[in-house]
């Protein structure tokens, strides 16, 4: 942070609670910033979607998600290379959106990486020979393809802005964060 900061200890410790909590969220199958919500644009309207959050890396500032590569957010970000993704606490009432340039990789040695730890269950969910959206006669009557790995993309984004927001019992508190070319500026904000 910046020594000009008006509470630099205060949102010195906020930040880096933002990304030890995501970072915990990978590890905690349990935990609430698990199953953020992840918003793109779309040809006609923005769109919203649960999904997992895999890896977080604090210094690349990255976040990471799954996703098979026909599905809609998929085709969002290839449109318009941005996403805001959006956790929340339900116990702290805790919201962090963090936004930032978002890349889908497809069939790469980058996507191999991870598609070599995953569980056989998991590849499955990819092999599907209907499309994410597509109709179907039933869920039991989807036909599985031989080419998984194909269908599989990492989404990535690299956050430029975290916007934080605590709802307390008798103040609420804001605190906005934005990458400026190498270091995090942060300043509180009105709630
Ligand atoms: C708990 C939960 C976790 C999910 N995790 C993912 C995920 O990691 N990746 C994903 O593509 N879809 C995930 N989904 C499904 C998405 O929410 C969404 O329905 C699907 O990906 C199609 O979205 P799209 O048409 O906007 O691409 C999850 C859904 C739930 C309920």
């Amino acid at each position: 942070m910046r020594p000009s900061d008006a509470h630099p200890q205060t949102l010195d410790h906020v930040h880096a609670e933002i990304w030890q909590r995501l970072a915990g969220a990978t590890a905690d199958p349990a935990h609430s910033w698990r199953t953020p919500t992840l918003a793109t644009a779309g040809p006609n309207h923005p769109d919203a979607r649960v999904v997992i959050l895999r890896e977080v890396d604090p210094h690349e500032r990255t976040l990471v998600c799954f996703s098979d590569s026909r599905a809609h957010k998929v085709a969002g970000v290839r449109i318009q290379p941005v996403a805001t993704w959006c956790f929340y606490d339900p116990v702290q009432r805790l919201q962090l959106r963090a936004r930032g340039e978002t890349r889908a990789h497809v069939n790469t040695a980058f996507t191999r990486t991870f598609w070599e730890r995953l569980p056989h269950s998991s590849r499955r969910l990819y092999a599907t020979v209907p499309r994410p959206g597509d109709r179907v006669l039933a869920p039991w009557e989807i036909a599985f393809g031989d080419h998984p790995v194909e269908q599989f993309a990492v989404l990535v984004t690299t956050v430029h802005e975290l916007d934080w927001l605590r709802l307390g019992a008798e103040a609420h508190e804001r605190a906005r964060f934005r990458w400026d070319d190498d270091s995090w500026e942060a300043h509180w904000a009105c709630p």
